[in-house]
């Protein structure tokens, strides 16, 4: 069968697919990363877990593991080291996107050392300015997603077609998508990629401990909480007794982060905050990468023809 997904982004990117895994603090490192470049989607090591050296191995690791293409994401927020553009040209990568931050600090430094640039927004403004500041893409960032986010949050469905009428740039839809079905919305309203972030913590491939993937499968589309609502930053994390007696409170400071390694390869879901997405309530089995990537295409394909069978009627003066 002929390859029809390609989108810009997919020429950008190189890739076969335009499905891009969410980067995330300590997760996304190589053992995830090459499972999705090995399956024909774009793996995203991070960066925001602030540990370069760990970093730099995990990139060495995936060229051991993949030929195919990755990325690299620079968390703005999570910036403790000011070579960190540097730091990542060095590496060798091709495509940085960045993120929870302003657009102009690093964008023309990583396209002057000739890396692709895609910068996350969650609103039009932010949009606008980091088309200005000269990215070649868009990560458009819904509300409904997962980690840290605007306390403005705009849902997907409102934010994607808003932003991909105002931009020529390709843009990748983040927030709510894990499967074909989504994925196909988020190109009917302008996407040509996508990018998960929720659904990927719960992969076979991911390192997080077991509880989080098994709390993952049974929380429901309601069981997510906001926290810093009227403060900053916002974030969207599961509930669970920590992230539910926050949700009231004004501000959600760092240090309530607590022990952070514990949740995440410990399993103690209590002992800090659980980031992840309302798409966990349509998330019910963990799956391999390469299965999440091959359903989502043949489904994103099923969709697209089954929408296809709707065609304007023609009228006499046509
Ligand atoms: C556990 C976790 C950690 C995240 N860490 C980062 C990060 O370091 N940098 C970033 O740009 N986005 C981060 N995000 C946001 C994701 O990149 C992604 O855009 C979001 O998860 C998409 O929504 P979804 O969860 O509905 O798929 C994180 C999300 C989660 C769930």
């Amino acid at each position: 069968m002929t390859e029809t997904l390609s989108t810009r982004v997919t020429e950008l990117l190189g890739v076969r697919y335009p499905i891009i895994q969410a980067p995330m603090g300590w997760i996304a490192r190589a053992q995830l990363a090459s499972a999705v470049s090995e399956a024909g989607g774009l793996g995203i090591i991070e960066t925001s877990s602030g540990d370069l050296p760990a970093v730099r191995d995990e990139i060495l690791k995936m060229r051991d593991l993949t030929d195919k293409p990755f990325g690299v994401n620079i968390a703005m927020l999570f910036v403790r080291d000011p070579g960190i553009v540097d730091f990542v040209v060095d590496q060798g990568v091709r495509f940085v996107t960045t993120s929870a931050g302003d657009p102009t600090k690093y964008t023309q430094q990583l396209k002057e050392a000739g890396l692709t640039v895609f910068h996350v927004v969650p609103t039009l403004a932010t949009a606008r300015k980091a088309v200005d500041a000269g990215v070649d893409g868009l990560v458009v960032e819904g509300g409904e997603g997962g980690g840290f986010k605007n306390p403005r949050d705009v849902a997907s469905m409102v934010l994607l077609p808003l932003v991909c009428s105002h931009v020529d740039v390709p843009v990748i839809a983040a927030g709510g998508i894990c499967d074909g079905r989504s994925m196909a919305a988020a190109f009917a309203l302008g996407a040509e990629g996508v990018q998960m972030g929720t659904r990927m913590v719960s992969a076979a491939e991911s390192p997080v401990h077991d509880n989080w993937k098994t709390a993952i499968l049974a929380a429901a589309e309601t069981d997510t909480v906001f926290l810093n609502r009227y403060s900053r930053p916002g974030l969207r994390a599961l509930r669970t007794e920590r992230s539910t007696r926050l949700e009231r409170e004004d501000h959600v400071g760092m240090e309530e982060f607590g022990t952070i390694l514990d949740l995440y390869f410990g399993g103690d879901m209590e002992a800090s905050l659980a980031l992840g997405g309302q798409v966990m309530g349509r998330i019910d089995e963990v799956k391999p990468v390469a299965r999440v990537i091959e359903e989502t295409v043949a489904e994103f394909y099923d969709v697209a023809a089954r929408l296809g069978r709707f065609v304007a009627p023609v009228t006499a003066d046509q």
